[in-house]
């Protein structure tokens, strides 16, 4: 076995496009908003030449990133294989079995996979139903220690949706400079809502590390663009070496896609925020009218996570709703919570697939209770 003893994880063996999406009738479980055709944006890439290209990223693309920034500069910026390659970056260069990291959970996987990988210490802070699922920071400074080295968080959060006030970001930036911990912010889901047109986390301390792609606010996850960000020169250095031996640079031919397309953000922008706001109050209507599911409405991203009433049958829900009604949710065991949870990503799907999935969903808990 070699030093990281890899292990595929639910969630990707799940996942819609490895089961096939020509045999989902109502896809309910993406995380992202619904995907561009190449052809939806407006560039001629002919003259292209395919060439290594600038370790950090294309110049333009990592300026593009930082415009509405204050400190960040463009060289503080790595761009990377989708925020998945980012994390994986960040664990691999920070994180030794001697280290403690904190982090959220539920989480997406891979915050929590790799560490466990490596073999550091964890503590998993929870986010309780009880509590909304909002952050209990006192819980995460009693559980910092002489050895934490990292506090991973990710906002907008990924199942909940829930996003962390300034006030909040304050406090752990208090926290970090108190205590010299690195805080890293998951960003993936950045870009949707309100308020959310402010700069990358990284921008505010050097004690912050961003990470954030392409993948889920401007639905170009197969190009796999994604950047990490700090105003911290060591690290950034280390991370650099990492790319380099890992994927050396990003391919040229998706880092000028996301160039061209981010020219064109506005545009794409619009339409898409349209989308998931008359998307998202078709939720919320449904939602607020169904005795058998609550939620904690989410304040960001595209996802939600809501559960079902004790009188349900869990199994026979889901053995209902993917294989009699072909419509597929994220289950709680993707993030190791009780398949009583299921992840709802309402960013994707067009109105009629999203009410239909709606549809099924009640008659699969109709038919199971
Ligand atoms: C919170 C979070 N971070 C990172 C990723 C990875 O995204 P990508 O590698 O496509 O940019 C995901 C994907 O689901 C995610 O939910």
């Amino acid at each position: 076995m070699g030093i990281l003893d890899y292990r595929r994880m639910p969630i990707e063996i799940e996942a819609p496009e490895q089961f096939g999406y020509d045999k989902i009738k109502c896809n309910l479980a993406e995380s992202s908003v619904y995907d561009f055709n190449f052809s939806d944006i407006d560039f001629d890439l002919k003259d292209l030449k395919l060439a290594y290209c600038d370790h950090l990223g294309k110049q333009e693309l990592r300026e593009s990133l930082i415009s509405n920034c204050n400190n960040l500069i463009a060289n503080q910026v790595l761009i990377t294989n989708g925020a998945a390659g980012g994390l994986f970056i960040v664990s691999t260069s920070l994180l030794d079995k001697q280290d403690h990291l904190i982090v959220v959970s539920p989480n997406y996987a891979n915050n929590i996979e790799t560490p466990e990988l490596i073999g550091c210490k964890i503590t998993k802070i929870p986010l309780k139903v009880e509590q909304n699922f909002k952050l209990d920071i006192n819980s995460i400074e009693c559980a910092i220690k002489s050895n934490t080295k990292l506090i991973s968080l990710t906002t907008p959060h990924n199942p909940t949706g829930g996003v962390l006030s300034k006030e909040e970001i304050t406090q752990l930036i208090q926290l970090a400079n108190k205590h010299n911990v690195y805080l890293l912010f998951d960003e993936t889901y950045k870009g949707l809502t309100e308020g959310d047109d402010l700069p990358f986390l990284a921008d505010l301390s050097d004690k912050i590390i961003t990470v954030s792609s392409l993948s889920k606010a401007y639905g170009l996850p197969g190009i796999r663009i994604g950047w990490l960000m700090s105003q911290d020169e060591t690290l950034n250095e280390k991370f650099l070496a990492a790319k380099e031996q890992i994927h050396l640079t990003n391919s040229i031919l998706d880092e000028e896609v996301a160039y061209q397309f981010l020219r064109q953000k506005e545009y794409f922008l619009d339409k898409i925020k349209k989308h998931v706001l008359d998307n998202f109050q078709l939720v919320e209507d449904w939602i607020n009218e169904n005795k058998y599911i609550s939620w904690v409405k989410p304040s960001g991203g595209v996802v939600c996570f809501p559960w079902l009433s004790k009188e349900v049958d869990i199994s026979k829900f889901y053995n209902i709703l993917n294989n009699d009604l072909g419509t597929w949710v994220g289950p709680g065991h993707w993030f190791n919570m009780d398949d009583r949870f299921f992840r709802l990503g309402y960013g994707w799907p067009n109105k009629e697939e999203l009410i239909k999935g709606l549809e099924n969903i009640d008659n699969a808990i109709k038919q199971s209770i």
